[in-house]
């Protein structure tokens, strides 16, 4: 026995620990699901305790279901949803207020006048982000104004600041580490990806003490070790990277040109970019996409924000379905001379658009419109948006090899419906791995490897395992006639349409 990795994969909706054995096979898994709160329009928020309860129940029955004791888990890797803002007191570990989810809409007015500062250029030359209230920062400053007493309370080093990542190793080491790592980092509109710092000019516009903010640390590297009162054993913390980037990392995305796409409650797409900070002209990002042994490689990221969320929505909003996973089915019923569209705007739109004000909208409907054509429409919507992404791409990145083949993960990877009718709207190749827990995977590898139970990163990457290709089969004509449908369905609902 021994030798066994822990990953914690604390995403939007729920929170997963997966263990894996030394041979990097699945053993045991826990999952919860956990409250979303939507406090007024546009706004999202969790309560930390609840993810903190949620986490600790699914490493318990990961454990119990891997058949094996605590003391076998040679290392302990975190990946977790990016952006959301947790404030907590350092003294009693209790946060003030609930944490502002990623997908929150509140600091768009925020967001506005920074804009109308001309700071937007700042922000992008020094973090690669946009002044969109997705990131950490804006949420943070809000609730430095709002929560009574918050920001003399952080200047004094009273509070501490983190996303979940820093929250969750704070609580498992017993208050003991106040970290991050780059990735997490680069998401905050606070951190320097040039420089691999806290930005001081950045912190000023935004008001943030920087006596509240954590240390940040390479993915791969030593974040502390777990308090035996929490699961029963003291487990060194060796790995740590945002979900979308630790995606990239499972699906072995090392080498520049290298593009993943990953399916959750949002889509985002990462393109290695290598040691190169590739500034983009399409409104797409500029992220840290894994730093390790102090070298960062950087990514172009395009991130949509409702992917599996819209199907989320027919199963518990439209009650047209009942399993997420008869979508595909439901969709290939669909009337084929309908030209149905949604776009799924619920929280605005991410890039290339950046519309935090748009809502969703959906156009072409008949008398004959029905259930499958809302699937099918949910499902090509979440198509349409990674052709948009990867077009964008296309414009910033020229690769002087062949073409790129997309690896794609994540719950909606499971429908071969949906795979294929991304490969035909895409017109590109799409490639499905063996190993569908690539997020868990990839903080898996860097906590494994760290520790010496699992291959480096050639060996790792040789790993890697293709389950199936799905090779473009529609017509030209017919694929040309959808795109612009659906741009023309884009337009029609951008805020100033
Ligand atoms: O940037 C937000 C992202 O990290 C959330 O990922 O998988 O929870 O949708 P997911």
């Amino acid at each position: 026995m021994g030798g066994y990795v822990l990953a914690i994969d604390q995403g939007t909706t729920s929170s997963r620990a997966i263990i894996f054995d030394r041979n990097m096979k699945v053993t045991g898994t826990g999952q919860k699901e956990f409250s979303q709160i939507y406090p007024r329009s546009g706004w999202v928020e969790h309560d930390p305790e609840e993810i903190w309860d949620s986490v600790v129940v699914t490493i318990r029955q990961a454990i119990e279901k891997a058949g094996i004791t605590a003391a076998d888990i040679a290392a302990l890797g975190i990946t977790n949803q990016r952006e959301t803002v947790v404030v907590w007191e350092r003294d009693s570990g209790k946060p003030i207020q609930n944490a502002i989810v990623w997908q929150d809409r509140r600091t768009a007015n925020y967001c506005e006048k920074l804009k109308r500062q001309e700071l937007e250029r700042t922000f992008t030359r020094k973090t690669g982000l946009l002044l969109d209230p997705y990131f950490s920062g804006t949420k943070l400053s809000w609730m430095l104004a709002n929560v009574k007493g918050a920001r003399a309370r952080a200047a004094k080093g009273e509070l501490c600041f983190g996303t979940i990542d820093t929250f969750l190793i704070w609580r498992l080491t017993g208050g003991k580490s106040f970290v991050t790592d780059a990735t997490n980092a680069s998401r905050t509109l606070m951190f320097n990806i040039g420089s691999n710092e806290w930005d001081r000019d950045l912190l000023e516009i935004l008001r943030v003490p920087s006596a509240m903010l954590p240390e940040v640390k390479d993915c791969a590297a030593d974040f502390g070790t777990t308090d035996p009162a929490v699961f029963g054993a003291a487990v060194p913390i060796l790995g740590v990277a945002g979900d979308q980037q630790a995606a990239t990392i499972g699906q072995a995305c090392f080498e520049p040109g290298m593009l993943k796409s990953t399916y959750g409650t949002g889509c985002f797409a990462l393109l290695n970019t290598g040691t190169d900070m590739v500034r983009s002209r399409n409104r797409l990002l500029t992220t840290i996409a894994y730093r390790l042994d102090g070298e960062t490689t950087y990514a172009l990221e395009g991130s949509i924000f409702i992917a599996g969320a819209a199907v989320q929505w027919l199963r518990d909003g439209l009650k047209i379905i009942k399993n997420a996973a008869d979508t595909g089915d439901l969709a290939d019923k669909a009337d084929p001379t309908q030209s149905v569209y949604l776009v799924p705007a619920f929280t605005g739109l991410g890039a290339p658009y950046w519309d935090p004000e748009a809502r969703g909208a959906i156009f072409g409907m008949t008398r004959n419109t029905g259930p499958a054509e809302f699937a099918r429409a949910a499902l090509e919507a979440v198509c349409y948006q990674t052709r948009d992404l990867l077009d964008a791409m296309h414009k910033d990145w020229k690769s002087d090899g062949e073409d790129t083949v997309l690896r794609v993960d994540g719950g909606m990877v499971a429908s071969d419906w949906t795979m294929q009718r991304l490969a035909d709207l895409l017109d590109a190749p799409v490639d499905r791995p063996t190993i569908l827990e690539t997020t868990a995977l990839g903080a898996a590898w860097l906590a494994g490897s760290r520790a010496g139970v699992w291959p480096d990163k050639a060996g790792f990457a040789a790993a890697w395992a293709r389950d199936r290709r799905f090779e473009p089969l529609m017509d030209e004509k017919m694929r040309t006639a959808k795109l612009k449908g659906w741009r023309n369905a884009v337009k029609r609902t951008l805020s100033d349409a």
